[in-house]
């Protein structure tokens, strides 16, 4: 090539080469923005996290120190036979996690409240034990139900005492980040000392998990508990009605057997992959469940606790939670009842006319799923006004049904 042709190239290939060291700066200041953005980050996450971080990676192998009784489990490993079963790789990804993990029971304690009943010998002054199913991240349910029906107080003479529990949420490079969340938690515990957390993942199938690792925590820490309140944190529970029916109850001071709540009898798994209940038989063969209480909420006493616990360390953990304690209380023979003040399908008002938010509908009720934070705490300081007008009608019905 001679002449313009050759100049043009010749200009061309120098453009090329500023275009290029342009490119080069770019991406280096790009660079840079990032490692910085990730410093930055890397700064936050262990100014408040430290502690989380190293547990997280060393709780497994290092022995716990015991101030209380902070097991150091080893990590349970995924029982690869599980994923021989027929169909296996056909099943949702939720479902197999389930079946690989399955038998795994016991994880590290993140959080504990070794004296929350005053120490296990003490701990039959607790009269009702709040405890409340909530994943890390709902800070506001958490702090509404801490200041209404879950406020740790004496009523009519009695204690009644709150538990949050709780796994961690995220996992993988996702855990990294929501581990912000899991250190809100540490800093919740600080203020209230009110939150059990284990080293799991939080999801709906694990739920089960979370209710057995309580009632082992249950065993040590506070047996004698009278009577459990076991529920989810988007309930709205009338606490105080709840000590009243208990204190009413003939010849039970949580000694004998009591499961009650909204009573759900004659169902079995539901086979529809797409459901968020989806139990294909691959988990349950049989295609039906024992009698349970709609896991919403229901109240259960200290010796059923103990007795669904000793039952559960020998059957396979069922991935949905109320149905697995109603298999337990099968298994030792005992039966749920039906309470109608429990309504965790929701309250049915007859009339559209009628206003569903109407205080007069929560003041008789144990337990209504599921409302708002901002409901429930409007709904608990109405049910509480002295000026609070209801008609006397059916409402008294009720109350004499269970007071
Ligand atoms: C630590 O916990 C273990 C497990 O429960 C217990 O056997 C041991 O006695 C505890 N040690 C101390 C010093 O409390
Ligand atoms: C799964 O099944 C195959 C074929 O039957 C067998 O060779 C293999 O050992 C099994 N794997 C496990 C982990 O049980
Ligand atoms: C692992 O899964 C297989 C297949 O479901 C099961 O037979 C076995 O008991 C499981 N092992 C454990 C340790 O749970
Ligand atoms: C339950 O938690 C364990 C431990 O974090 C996890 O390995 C497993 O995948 C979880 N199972 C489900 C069904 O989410
Ligand atoms: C639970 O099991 C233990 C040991 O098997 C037994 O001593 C205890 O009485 C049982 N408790 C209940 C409430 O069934």
């Amino acid at each position: 090539m001679t002449g313009p042709a050759a100049a043009e190239t010749d200009h061309l290939k120098s453009k090329m080469r500023t275009f290029n060291t342009i490119k080069i700066f770019l991406m280096v200041g790009i660079l840079c923005v990032l490692v910085l953005h990730l410093y930055k980050d890397f700064i936050e996450h262990s100014a408040i996290n430290l502690d989380m971080d190293v547990q997280d990676d060393k709780s497994h192998v290092q022995p716990a120190k015991n101030k209380s009784v902070v097991f150091s489990w080893t990590r349970c490993q995924k029982n690869i036979s599980a994923a021989n079963i027929s169909g296996f790789s056909s099943l949702p990804d939720n479902i197999k996690d389930f079946l690989l993990y399955r038998h795994c029971r016991h994880f590290p304690m993140l959080l504990d409240l070794p004296d929350k009943c005053g120490g296990a010998e003490k701990s039959a002054e607790v009269f009702l034990l709040l405890v409340i199913k909530s994943a890390p991240g709902n800070y506001e349910r958490r702090e509404v139900l801490r200041k209404t029906w879950a406020r740790e107080r004496v009523h009519n003479g009695v204690w009644i005492r709150r538990i949050f529990i709780s796994g961690t949420s995220g996992v993988g490079f996702e855990k990294k980040r929501l581990n912000r969340l899991n250190a809100g938690l540490k800093l919740e515990q600080h203020e209230y000392n009110d939150i059990l957390q284990w080293d799991f993942e939080e999801s709906f199938f694990n739920l089960t998990l979370k209710q057995t690792l309580f009632l082992e925590w249950m065993d040590r820490n506070c047996p004698d508990a009278r009577f459990h309140l076991n529920g989810d944190d988007d309930v709205f529970a009338h606490t105080d009605n709840m000590v009243e029916y208990l204190q009413g109850l003939k010849d039970n001071d949580g000694s004998k057997q009591l499961f009650t709540g909204h009573l759900i009898t004659g169902k079995g798994p539901i086979r529809l992959a797409g459901s968020k209940y989806f139990v294909p038989i691959q988990v349950q063969e049989s295609e039906t469940y024992p009698s349970y209480c709609g896991g919403g909420g229901y109240l259960l006493s200290g010796y059923t606790a103990r007795v669904i616990y000793n039952m559960s360390e020998s059957i396979d953990i069922h991935p949905i939670d109320d149905v697995y304690m109603g298999m337990c209380l099968a298994k030792a023979g005992l039966g749920p009842s039906s309470h109608m003040g429990f309504r965790t399908a929701g309250l049915h008002i007859p009339s559209k006319k009628m206003d569903q938010y109407d205080p007069c509908h929560y003041k008789d009720i144990l337990l209504v799923h599921r409302l708002m934070p901002v409901q429930v705490y409007f709904m608990w300081h109405k049910i509480h006004d002295p000026n609070l007008k209801c008609r006397m009608k059916k409402i008294s019905n009720i109350k004499q049904k269970f007071l």
